[in-house]
């Protein structure tokens, strides 16, 4: 039997998968861990975790599903992208890495666009604008509020690729993750010497680069001994969980766009050319797919708006769901699909963590504007929905400004599994919303590139077309895409209006 494994260091837990070559599933393990917020806007993380996970996680896949070593033909790593691991010369870690959600380098980034000759310069450099997410800002605030830890500092690495040195002894990353540290000439898929220079950094503290597919070293033979695996088991390129998850998507060709509402919602789009925001507003990254680039639009809080309503909001629902046996989310889907589209002038902005696309503003902030005497919880359910759908539309109207076109959009995630949330994405995308038979994300993606890299397939393209398949459509509702076009105006204008508050109420709380 040929299986391939494909580890997912995801920021609440490792996802491990065994996926036989044909593309069935034939077992899957979570491992969790904390996440620590030692300050207001800091998120970092312990990566001795990720490592424990993984292990725990690939021997409970092989135990499950009953696999010996020589079953395991290849593995493939993904994970929460541009977390900044610092290892020391003896390849120990330095301190908890910085995650991508954090947000404590404002200043760092100003200081990369003003180094870099300001931001067109720096766009010109590695394709994108400093946003505080990315790992460049975060090694520039360890050069300058922990100098003892940078003194020391030999390699960085990001999440997977901790995990990739830990299992294969290389120090090796891919162009996609890569491109989320701000330090890759994201157009000609390398390491921008250009901007290191101008940053101070030191070139030989970066891993070498690979394309996705490409096999990037082998299980070291204590690893393989530890885990039941064969020595020597390649390990492949992988991805960032976004270009991964899109893999397992099948969003390999033009015109196919995926639209993940999760805690977060992204909207990724392939792209045959590298085609740069001259805004900025939208990531432009090299796609897991060699020689292929994406764009790619965060919203930052989206189910996870859904999820802030259900647990602050919700009392009455979730007793009501307890007592009944039912999910709590069908309930408050009820509700929402009780008041009408558009919430009779209800709005809600959904940015409870700040935002990314198109703001990147750390400072922005929720708000429901329009209320009245006549909301109730069925408008509020309503717009909590469609302020996070209406922050997706912005990431899809950019996408279309760059000329990429959309005909399809791949709906996933949290936000996918109601038929009315997916209706209302296809009202609010004006493309009917596609649902397909993988959701099981970047891990199955790196399985599928640890496919391709091990030759049991020709190219991704390939594997996706053997494994990946349609199972149902949802067509917009015209009325409703009226209204949300008109609500849409609305929308964008109220972020411009509550912009200069925003930073006021940053000066007021002390940020
Ligand atoms: C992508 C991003 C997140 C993280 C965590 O730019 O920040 O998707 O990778 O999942």
């Amino acid at each position: 039997m040929s299986v391939y494994l494909g580890i997912d260091i995801g920021t609440s837990g490792t996802k491990t998968l065994a996926v036989r070559e044909d593309g069935t599933i034939l077992a899957s393990a979570t491992e969790e861990y904390p996440l620590s917020a030692p300050q207001p806007g800091w998120s970092e993380q312990d990566p001795a975790h990720w490592w424990r996970a993984t292990r725990d996680s690939v021997r409970k896949v092989l135990a499950d599903a009953e696999l010996s070593a020589g079953d395991v033909k290849g593995v493939g790593l993904s994970g929460q992208m541009h977390g900044s691991v610092f290892l020391d010369g003896a390849g120990e870690v330095i301190r908890p890495a910085l995650l991508w959600n954090d947000q404590r380098t404002a200043k760092q980034c100003a200081d990369i666009t003003a180094a870099a000759g300001g931001r067109d310069e720096l766009i010109r450099m590695v394709a994108n604008p400093a946003l505080t997410g990315f790992t460049a800002p975060k090694i520039l605030w360890l050069r300058e509020h922990e100098p003892r830890h940078y003194d020391r500092l030999r390699q960085v690495l990001l999440p997977k690729d901790y995990v990739r040195h830990k299992l294969t002894g290389e120090f090796a990353t891919e162009v996609s993750d890569a491109s989320g540290t701000l330090l890759l000439d994201v157009v000609r898929r390398v390491w921008s010497t250009e901007l290191m220079g101008k940053l101070d950094l030191d070139p030989g503290h970066y891993p070498k680069v690979y394309e996705s597919e490409q096999v990037s070293g082998g299980l070291t033979a204590s690893v393989a001994a530890d885990l039941g695996l064969a020595e020597g088991t390649p390990v492949v390129g992988g991805g960032g969980d976004q270009a991964a998850g899109a893999v397992g998507n099948g969003i390999t060709y033009d015109g196919v766009v995926s639209a993940t509402l999760g805690t977060s919602g992204v909207v990724f789009a392939y792209s045959e050319n590298p085609q740069v925001d001259p805004r900025g507003r939208l990531h432009t990254f090299c796609h897991a797919v060699p020689g292929k680039w994406h764009v790619m639009g965060v919203v930052l809080s989206a189910a996870g708006s859904l999820q802030w309503y259900r647990n602050q909001l919700c009392q009455v629902q979730q007793e009501a769901a307890k007592e009944r046996g039912v999910d709590v989310y069908d309930l408050i889907t009820k509700d929402a699909e009780a008041a009408p589209a558009g919430s009779e002038g209800l709005f809600f902005l959904p940015y409870l963590t700040g935002e990314r696309t198109p703001h990147a503003d750390p400072d922005a902030r929720g708000a429901w504007v329009g209320l009245s005497l006549r909301h109730d919880r069925r408008h509020f359910a309503r717009s909590v929905m469609e302020g996070a759908t209406y922050a997706m539309r912005d990431c899809m109207e950019i996408t279309r400004e760059l000329n990429i076109p959309i005909s399809e959009v791949r709906v996933s995630g949290g936000g996918a599994k109601s038929a009315f949330w997916r209706r209302m994405q296809a009202s609010m995308y004006g493309t009917p919303a596609t649902r397909i038979n993988a959701s099981e994300g970047p891990a199955y993606g790196v399985a599928l590139l640890a496919m391709v890299g091990t030759n049991a397939y020709g190219s991704v393209d390939q594997a996706c077309k053997a494994t990946i398949r349609t199972i149902d459509q949802t067509a917009p509702d015209e009325a409703d895409a009226a209204v949300y076009a008109e609500g849409h105006k609305i929308y964008r204008s109220l972020y411009a209006s509550l912009k200069d508050d925003y930073a006021r109420i940053a000066d007021f709380v002390g940020r």
